[in-house]
């Protein structure tokens, strides 16, 4: 269940993580988008997770609804069934005029037959109590091991610890800890996902955390560029918004 658990070749990336979903071609964090990503090759599909008014795990990026859908204010303020009213994908394209924003439950619901992986991104704190219906819901689909918890906040990791040890996380940062092996082995998680640019400032933190048996992602590279760059590293997976493209270019190269 530990997605850095098979050690690999350095250099090879283990995985793709298709960010949102596939959001290069439909609306981030849809079940269009979900679907997509989850029909690609790539291991993993990442999306992000908060709560409507009334506590139900929704799948949504950002704070407030403006963005991606016909709603204003936070999401936060709103029921689940005030959220459901929304249309999320006309913003993309007319396309997708009628997408909605999808509960966590109707994603596991299409996650569950495929085999495939889920980073889960927490946004914001989750306490034990807020988390509570996420690890129920990870419990009835039997998905608690095809899930990896992720965020940025140590608080919510701290609750995903407590509520389903069972289930690996990983700390996503915005700048390395003087020490990630310490870091990671205080809080508990598995890995660290970082902006590549990050790592390209101190290499040696691959090698480091290989050797703790810890791993280190990246994101969001979306260009044959990058992703050679972040072969050259040796990071562990790669999270992009083009999760096809990067299959076909690890394919070949
Ligand atoms: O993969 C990390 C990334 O998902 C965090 O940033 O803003 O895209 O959720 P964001
Ligand atoms: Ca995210």
């Amino acid at each position: 269940t530990d997605m850095f658990g098979e050690l690999r070749t350095p250099g090879e990336p283990s995985f793709v993580a298709g960010h949102r979903g596939d959001r290069s071609t439909a609306p981030e964090n849809t079940m269009a988008a979900l679907t997509r990503a989850l029909a690609s090759p790539q291991e993993f599909v990442e999306t992000d997770v908060t709560r409507s008014r009334d506590g139900v795990p929704v799948l949504f990026h950002d704070r407030t609804l403006g963005r991606t859908t016909d709603g204003r204010g936070p999401l936060a303020d709103r029921t689940l069934a005030e959220l459901k009213q929304l249309d999320a994908g006309s913003w993309y394209s007319s396309a997708f005029a009628g997408e909605r924003i999808p509960t966590l439950e109707e994603f596991l619901v299409v996650l569950a037959p495929t085999g495939k992986k889920a980073l889960l991104e927490l946004k914001g704190y989750w306490s034990v109590d807020d988390l509570a219906p996420v690890t129920a819901l990870l419990d009835r689909f039997d998905l608690g091991g095809r899930v990896t918890f992720m965020s940025f906040n140590l608080g919510s990791l701290s609750s995903a610890a407590e509520l389903a040890p069972g289930t690996p996380r990983v700390a996503i940062v915005r700048s390395l800890p003087d020490n990630a092996v310490d870091f990671a082995r205080s809080f508990r998680v598995i890995g660290i996902v970082t902006p590549a640019s990050v790592i390209e400032e101190r290499p040696d933190v691959v090698d480091e955390m290989h050797a703790a048996g810890l791993g280190v992602m990246v994101y969001t590279l979306n260009s044959k560029e990058t992703w050679a760059q972040a072969r050259a590293l040796g990071v562990d997976g790669i999270i992009t918004d083009k999760p096809s493209s990067l299959d076909k270019w690890l394919a070949k190269n």
